[in-house]
Formats: C-alpha cells, structure tokens, sequence
C-alpha cells in the first residue's frame, strides 16, 4: 500500500487544474483535506465538486493542522514568499506556483529556510513534463545529440482586458512582473531544463499591447555556459497563440508541439542528421514509458522525491535560474548592458527587479 500524503490547496484559480489534474490522477499518493481561499464561493465550490472535507478561510490555519503534509500554494505571486516561508517553518512539505517569489533576495531566503526544515519545497513548472519533453531531454542526457549550436524560444499568447479585471495582474507591487514572470517563464524553463545554465543575456522588455504597468513584449540575445546561442521572444498580443522551442545540436534539431500551454506533451519534431544517428535514438526510444503531461507527472514525482524513491522533479535552484533571467532581462533592458550570470547579492537588482516606485 502507498503511503498517502495529505494536501491544502491555497487559492482555487489554477488550484483547481492542480486538484483535478494532479492528485485526483494520482489518487493512490494524495488526499486533497483542505481547500482555503479567502472567497467564499470559489472555498465551498471547490470543496463541493471534488468533495474535500475541510474549508478553510484563513492559512495560518492550516499551519496548526498535525494531520496535514502538503500545503500546496496557488494564491497571487505577492503572496508566495510569506506563505512559503511560514509553512516550511511549520515543518510542512510545499508546493508553490510559479513565481515563486519575488527576488532573488527571497529566493535565497527560502533555500536557506529549506535547509533548515524538514518540510521539502517544490515550484510548479509543469511544462517540463509529457512525452515530448521528456523524449528530448532524454536523447541530449544520452549524448546522443551532441554539441548545442543555437536555440529560439517563442512564447506568442494573448491576453486582453477580461484577463486584466482580476486586480492583482497587470500590476508590478502584485503580479511582481509582465509576460516575462507569468507567461514566458515556462518556455524559458524548458529551454535551461534542456540547454543547461545561461552565461549572459542582453534583453529589452516593454508595454505595447495592454494599458498596463507591467511588461507585455520582451526579446533577448542569450549566451550559454555550453558556447551555444539562443534568442528569447514573447508577446501578449498575438492573434494566435503558440509556444515553440527549437533547438539545434551537432547531430539532432529538435522542435516543440506549438500547444501554447502543453509544448512538452505531444511528441517533438526530432530531425537526425545522418541514419547512425537516427538508429541510437530509436534504439533508446524503443520501450518508451509513457509520461503524462503537465500536474499528473510533476505531482507523482514529488511522491517519488517525499518517498526517497528520486529526486525532486523541480527545485528551489531552477526558480533560482527563472528568476535570475527574470533579473537579468530587466536590468538589461534599463541599462542596455550584457549582464553576466550568476546573479549574487553583489547586483543592484539582487534586492528587488521592481522598477524604482514600485519599491
Ligand atoms: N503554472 C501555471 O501554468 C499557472 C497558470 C495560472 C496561474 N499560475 C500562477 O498561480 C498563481 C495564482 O494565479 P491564478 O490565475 O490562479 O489567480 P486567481 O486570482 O484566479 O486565484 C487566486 C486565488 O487565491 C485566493 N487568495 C488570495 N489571497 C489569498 C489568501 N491570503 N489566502 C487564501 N486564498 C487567497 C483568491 O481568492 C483567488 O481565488 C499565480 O502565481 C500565477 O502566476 C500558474
């Protein structure tokens, strides 16, 4: 029999896709106790739907609950870095969306509070899971693909006024970013998850598309540790909505589903270049487990990681990574300067991206 841990879902926006897609397939691991959300409707209709016994208004809460395991944070990104410090603290395990927090300051704040706790920490990026991702990342992890010449990133959404009514987006003191943090920080994760760690990025970030504060076209030249070069482009207000990664290696191109929001679940455009080539790749391919998309993967993985049976699937050093891009194309974009990565305490920006105001 596994064991089963017991989870609270803060926030039942995308909660809700965490509670359906994630621990209701994987029901043999999790148990949803608790819903809290601070409105009324969203708490009682979620509890309703997926019959969840307890309803909670307030998190702290949850924090007093002994039978509780998991708290799993989904609430606006302002909110992230008290949340997830004070459940680390309770000695709860925690899952948190995306992003994470809201500096590298307090990203290094929550990975020395990690240490110290015996609760595990997990961010959301679920993009990173499916079989199309996942076939990739195996045939580069194999040394099949060999040395990475150039990528691009395209995260081409749309986003209008509707989307905008929800107080909390569109502003820098609460959604703590534009296209960049909320949108295109899931492209940008698969292509490091694939590519390994950015050496230095020049970007320009600005508002064209809606009237608000943050942030809606970005475009960057970036350089890998590996040698390779990529570019990263992003937009709200794009008539159709795609995501696509492409990247060339000495022996295979790779491309990406064009889902917008699942590139890594169907199967990727995986181009050899020579017949030798293409017989390794079927040769490691052949008895392909097939991986679930999105929260399902991700979720059953942390099992894995709570039970010792593998490691974490995403970890406080890849927001760490995000968030550093994050960083960087904002102080690029101000300065119009390369700036250089890792990102320590050292950067004027370390603190806090927020423009100067905002602070
Ligand atoms: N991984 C993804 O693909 C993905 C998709 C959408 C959103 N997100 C992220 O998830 C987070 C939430 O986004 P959303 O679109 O679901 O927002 P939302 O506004 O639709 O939902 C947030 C919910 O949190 C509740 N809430 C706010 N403050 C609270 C508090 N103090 N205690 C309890 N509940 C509280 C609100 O009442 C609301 O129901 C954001 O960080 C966002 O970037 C991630």
């Amino acid at each position: 029999m596994n064991r089963i841990y017991t989870v609270a879902v803060v926030g039942g926006g995308i909660g809700r896709a965490h509670i359906m897609d994630g621990y209701e397939t994987n029901k043999d691991r999790f148990r949803v106790l608790a819903i809290c959300d601070l409105d009324s409707g969203r708490r009682n209709g979620l509890a309703d739907e997926f019959g969840i016994e307890r309803r909670v208004e307030r998190f702290d809460d949850l924090l007093a609950m002994d039978d509780l395991d998991i708290i799993d944070i989904c609430t606006p990104p302002m909110l992230h870095h008290p949340m997830v410090i004070a459940a680390l603290r309770a000695g709860k395990h925690v899952i948190c969306e995306k992003p994470l927090v809201g500096s590298l300051a307090q990203v290094d704040e929550v990975i020395a509070e990690e240490k110290r706790s015996t609760g595990r920490l997990m961010p959301v990026f679920q993009y990173r899971f499916g079989n199309g991702i996942g076939q990739a990342k195996a045939i580069i992890d194999a040394g099949i693909a060999g040395k990475p010449f150039v990528g691009t990133v395209e995260t081409l959404w749309r986003r209008e006024a509707d989307y905008y009514a929800v107080p909390w987006r569109g502003k820098w003191r609460t959604e703590l970013g534009g296209v960049l943090m909320t949108h295109a920080i899931h492209p940008h994760d698969i292509f490091t998850y694939l590519m390994g760690e950015p050496k230095s990025l020049f970007g320009r970030v600005t508002t064209r598309v809606n009237p608000i504060e943050v942030e809606d076209c970005i475009s960057a030249s970036v350089e890998m540790a590996s040698g390779a070069l990529a570019s990263f482009t992003a937009t709200l207000g794009s008539a159709d909505e795609i995501s696509r990664i492409r990247i060339a290696f000495e022996n295979v191109t790779f491309e990406s589903d064009h889902a917008p929001y699942n590139p890594g679940g169907a199967l990727w455009k995986i181009l050899p270049r020579n017949e030798a080539t293409r017989l390794r790749i079927d040769d490691l391919l052949k008895d392909w487990q097939d991986t679930p998309p999105r929260f399902e993967t991700q979720m059953r993985l942390f099992w894995d990681a709570l039970e010792g049976l593998g490691p974490l699937p995403v970890t406080s050093a890849d927001s760490r990574r995000a968030l550093e891009i994050v960083t960087a194309f904002y102080h690029s974009s101000e300065t119009h300067e390369d700036v250089r990565f890792p990102i320590g305490p050292e950067h004027p920006k370390y603190r806090s991206w927020l423009p100067e105001g905002f602070r």
